[in-house]
């Protein structure tokens, strides 16, 4: 089952409570959280305190990127402020394990990020704890950005030996999502393509159907 995520990065800022309702209306399952620390990634975005107030809005599932620096220091408020799966950056954290368990003792579902130059290899030893790896296909930090090809062979190289939950991120649009999704991604977040229509079950049921083939 595909599952589209919408990053409401690409959508208006001011008024989050406005987009998590659009989003809402579209058919989706999950909505895509982008955190931004301004260390990890040049940029900034929101914290736990407007997640929190979102989480009041809406029974979505909150999929919750961590781009910060030492994500293991917000990792329980993000979970008490209402994430549903915590994905954090391997380059971000000096240990990976004390991370995943951190989450995953909280019930929660726990993914691993990785930047488009960051290897495979350097996951290995933990892919039996995780329930998502989260494939990055542009530099992190900003949305509408250009697909990068050279992550394929990554997605394949993790689908042929693991079975989990592989989400990739940035720049998905309807002319890649098919060839992401035959790579063996099975959540694919989308975010300026979606929010360029008024309608959001527009770009979703596009996505939708150009995954399915
Ligand atoms: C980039 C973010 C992405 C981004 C996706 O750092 O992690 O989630 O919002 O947006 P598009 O689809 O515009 O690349
Ligand atoms: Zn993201």
């Amino acid at each position: 089952m595909i599952k589209i995520s919408p990053s409401i990065l690409s959508g208006d800022l001011s008024d989050l409570s406005r987009e998590i309702k659009r989003i809402e209306h579209a058919d989706v399952d999950l909505v895509h959280l982008d955190i931004m620390d301004g260390h990890f990634v040049p940029n900034f975005t929101f914290g736990p305190m407007v997640v929190k107030t979102l989480r009041d809005k809406t029974d979505l599932v909150f999929d919750v990127h961590l781009m910060i620096e030492k994500p293991e220091r917000f990792i329980t408020q993000f979970i008490k402020a209402g994430a549903d799966i915590l994905t954090f950056h391997v380059e971000a954290v000096s240990e990976l394990k004390p991370a995943i368990f951190l989450i995953k003792d909280q019930g929660k579902k726990a993914g691993v990020a990785l930047r488009p130059a960051t290897p495979l290899q350097s996951i290995e030893s933990i892919l039996g704890w995780v329930d998502l790896v989260l494939i990055m296909s542009v530099n992190p930090g900003i949305g509408g950005q250009r697909f990068m090809e050279d992550v394929i062979p990554k997605i394949k190289e993790l689908r042929s030996r693991f079975s989990l939950d592989i989400e990739v991120d940035g720049g998905v649009k309807p002319d890649n999502i098919r060839e992401v999704v035959r790579a063996g991604a099975n959540i694919l977040v989308a975010g300026s393509f979606v929010f360029e229509y008024k309608d959001l079950s527009i770009p979703i049921k596009i996505l939708r159907e150009k995954a399915e083939g």
